[in-house]
């Protein structure tokens, strides 16, 4: 079960189920539980293995609390109950080529299915428009996800490409997923056009 953690980071933006918020130090031992959870392993990581205690300790200290900070990835908390029940990022940022890598993770497993993450994807797919005015939010997912891929073609993305990867023997097919600007539907817009 997913605890209610009564002292949440800032508030960055609300959705309709979920909300986006800063991550705070005491998000840690969440974080911890789940990148350490072989099922979340097995649809996250390109190797499969889940991350040792510490090696994900180190993960969130060291680059999700300050790319946190800095507002590129945020903590997903449940509106109903105010839990922390996620983590989701934009990484690879091109200001350039104005366009950035989606990831996200549902950690509290028995809430997949909820339509929670694909709230939580629309509010950042929100954030890289409009506070970093990106042209194209691209991700890459499993085929091994269907779940994942689905949530993702919900909210607008489209499949651009596919790849071969070996991880420990076991063939990865890579689906490459795209959502430009000009076909975002604008749910969560907060600056008027
Ligand atoms: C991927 C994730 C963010 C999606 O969020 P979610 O809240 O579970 O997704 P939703 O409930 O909004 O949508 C899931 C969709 O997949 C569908 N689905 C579920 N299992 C499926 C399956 N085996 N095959 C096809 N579709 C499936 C659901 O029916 C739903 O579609 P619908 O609304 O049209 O009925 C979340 O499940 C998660 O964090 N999973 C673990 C980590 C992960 O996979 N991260 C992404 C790595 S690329």
């Amino acid at each position: 079960m997913s605890v209610n953690n009564p002292t949440a980071g800032a508030l960055v933006r609300a959705g309709q189920l979920v909300s986006l918020r800063r991550h705070i130090a005491q998000d840690e031992a969440a974080f911890v539980r789940w990148y350490t959870d072989a099922d979340i392993a097995y649809v996250l990581r390109h190797d499969l293995r889940p991350l040792t205690p510490y090696q994900a300790q180190g993960y969130f200290s060291t680059i999700v609390l300050p790319n946190s900070a800095h507002g590129t990835a945020w903590a997903i908390h449940h509106n109903e109950t105010n839990a922390l029940i996620g983590t989701t990022a934009i990484t690879e940022i091109d200001e350039r080529g104005g366009e950035c890598l989606f990831r996200i993770v549902i950690g509290e497993k028995e809430l997949w299915g909820g339509g929670l993450g694909t709230d939580a994807t629309r509010l950042v797919v929100a954030e890289a428009f409009e506070r970093f005015e990106l042209r194209a939010v691209n991700l890459e997912v499993f085929a091994h996800n269907p779940r994942a891929y689905r949530s993702y073609e919900k909210v607008g993305f489209q499949e651009r490409g596919r790849s071969e990867e070996w991880a420990r023997n076991v063939r990865l097919d890579v689906i490459a997923m795209r959502l430009p600007r000009e076909a975002w539907d604008g749910t969560y817009r907060t600056i008027a056009h």
